[in-house]
């Protein structure tokens, strides 16, 4: 009692809302005494006013404190009341409880009988044993039009209609049998409803606990949930993607990763096999890059088939390992800067020892204490992941769950590392405009320096398309966006396995020739 006038003191303290304040009057309930039905009509008044005026926030915890103000009545009987917006009932159980049926429309609202063109029908399970001293609310709001798109959420509340259900003096959640609340509703092709009830501590709506019995072509959507609070059905517009988009793209996934794995591990066995290749740096780094992409491919090609056999523990290796080649990915695209830059800026005044063990200790090792700091922090960041955000039934596959964790150790590591390429890249070719004024500098050095440049800019875009692609509209993917970087990616492998074949021609080649030939594969 005490806490709901502090309550009410706060709110009327922090409103700047008159229509509330005065609202706040008669919702307001007198010290040791209990309000009776005339007083909840009057509570009832002033928050239909309020709802048709109020600003939202103050509307939320009048709906909040008009439910708390109705469980409290003390009556003899069952009372149903209507006043605009607001219909309710305030049923008082008579002998023993076994379960309740509860009916409205917008204009009346009874327990125990079905009132004619009925609009929502609610099921209580027996489970809920009233007693005879409880009261079972059930108060039904429709939202008006001024205040229509409510609470935050752009999807759209069916006919901006709430139901709230409570019971006096109990917190009910975690039922076993479940509480079913009927819609009539009318849904059109392009949309399908969500079952929600509103949490009062975030603002938002939620499904949690709540399962939607619909099916296309039904009248009627049936919302069976495990607590008691306000009810809503919104109406979502399913995923962006058909069925027929998804299966498209995953066949596209699986062949163009198959291709990629493919493209790369030959890549990697024509560097074994070459010997003036393993010779070569460039080409050693390249390499790394080229074993990095291929744990990603190989980690990312059996996501969707591990997530569905829910079992977290390979869930969470799985997870973990797409983590950490992707971020493996990311450092060696940018130790491929720093190795040019060095490479064309600083090479004739430095000599760096045991430089590529330098190099993979930073390409491998930084990758594997980002990954080791998640899992000591908060192993729960990994799990079975939604594709589609929106859409919590999608496909899983096993990645990054947390949203905070995603954003920082995917898409800031891969915006720096974007960063560090582009900036070295301005900085080398910078480098090699002013090389072409001093007449010493050999042509072979050059020619050199232009397919390094190449190389790295081509790298760059190609990493920074696709995966730039698939992170910056994670979870918001468009149908289009979605098949673009599906294709970008299977091509990538490809791209990355012929570039390293004109690389492996031109440590062959005599160096006066890749000048032009580096154009002309640019071009
Ligand atoms: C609600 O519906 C489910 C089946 O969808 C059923 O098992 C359950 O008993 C129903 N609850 C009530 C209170 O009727
Ligand atoms: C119900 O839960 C709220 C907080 O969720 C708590 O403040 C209140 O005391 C609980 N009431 C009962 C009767 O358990
Ligand atoms: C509302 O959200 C909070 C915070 O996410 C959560 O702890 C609480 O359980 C939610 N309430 C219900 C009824 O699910």
């Amino acid at each position: 009692m005490e806490l709901w006038l502090l309550c009410w003191l706060v709110l009327s303290l922090v409103s700047h809302n008159i229509t509330f304040q005065k609202g706040s009057g008669r919702c307001k309930m007198s010290n040791g005494r209990k309000p009776k039905p005339s007083d909840s009509r009057n509570c009832m008044e002033d928050v239909n006013n309020l709802l048709g005026n109020g600003k939202h926030s103050d509307s939320i915890e009048a709906v909040k404190a008009l439910e708390e103000f109705l469980e409290k009545t003390e009556m003899s009987e069952t009372n149903s009341m209507s006043v605009g917006h607001l219909v309710a009932v305030l049923h008082k159980q008579k002998g023993p409880f076994r379960g309740l049926k509860l009916s409205a429309n917008d204009d009346e609202a009874k327990s125990d009988e079905t009132v004619t063109n009925s609009k929502v029908s609610v099921r209580l399970p027996r489970e809920l044993d009233i007693g005879s001293d409880n009261t079972v609310v059930f108060c039904m709001l429709t939202w008006p039009e001024a205040n229509g798109i409510i609470w935050g959420n752009k999807d759209v509340l069916y006919e901006s209609r709430l139901v709230g259900l409570s019971v006096g003096g109990k917190n009910i959640s975690g039922l076993r049998e479940y509480v079913n609340i009927t819609w009539n509703l009318t849904v059109n092709e392009t949309q399908e409803p969500r079952c929600v009830f509103f949490n009062f501590s975030t603002k938002e709506y939620s499904s949690e606990g709540c399962e939607t019995v619909w099916e296309r072509g039904q009248s009627d959507v049936t919302c069976s949930c495990n607590h008691l609070t306000y009810f809503g059905v919104l109406m979502v517009s399913p995923s962006s993607l058909s069925d027929v988009d998804l299966e498209v793209l995953s066949y596209i996934t699986l062949i163009g990763c198959s291709l990629s794995l493919f493209t790369l591990v030959i890549t990697v066995l024509l560097f074994i096999t070459n010997r003036k290749a393993r010779a070569d740096v460039s080409m050693k780094v390249h390499i790394n890059l080229v074993i990095a992409l291929i744990l990603l491919n190989l980690h990312f090609l059996p996501s969707q088939t591990v997530a569905a056999l829910s079992s977290t523990g390979l869930c969470l290796y799985m997870a973990l390992s797409l983590h950490y080649s992707l971020l493996a990915t990311f450092s060696w695209m940018a130790l491929e800067g720093f190795h040019l830059y060095l490479l064309l800026v600083r090479v004739f005044n430095i000599y760096v020892r045991r430089y590529l063990l330098k190099l993979s200790v930073v390409g491998w090792g930084i990758p594997a204490i980002v990954v080791a700091l998640v899992v000591v922090i908060d192993r729960s960041a990994y799990g079975h992941v939604p594709l589609d955000f929106d859409n919590p039934n999608s496909t899983k596959i096993c990645y990054i769950g947390n949203t905070t964790v995603k954003t920082v150790t995917t898409v800031g590591v891969f915006g720096l590392v974007f960063l560090f390429d582009v900036i070295m890249l301005g900085v080398t070719i910078r480098r090699v405009v002013s090389l072409h004024r001093i007449k010493e500098f050999g042509k072979s050095d050059r020619g050199r320096a232009k397919r390094d440049i190449c190389t790295l800019l081509g790298v760059t875009t190609l990493l920074g398309i696709t995966w730039g692609l698939v992170f910056f509209s994670f979870g918001y993917l468009t149908t289009p966006g979605l098949y673009l970087f599906c294709i970008l990616n299977s091509l990538q492998g490809f791209f990355i396995f012929l570039w390293f074949v004109m690389s492996l021609r031109k440590t062959e080649n005599p160096p006066a020739k890749t000048s032009s030939e580096t154009r002309s594969t640019n071009s």
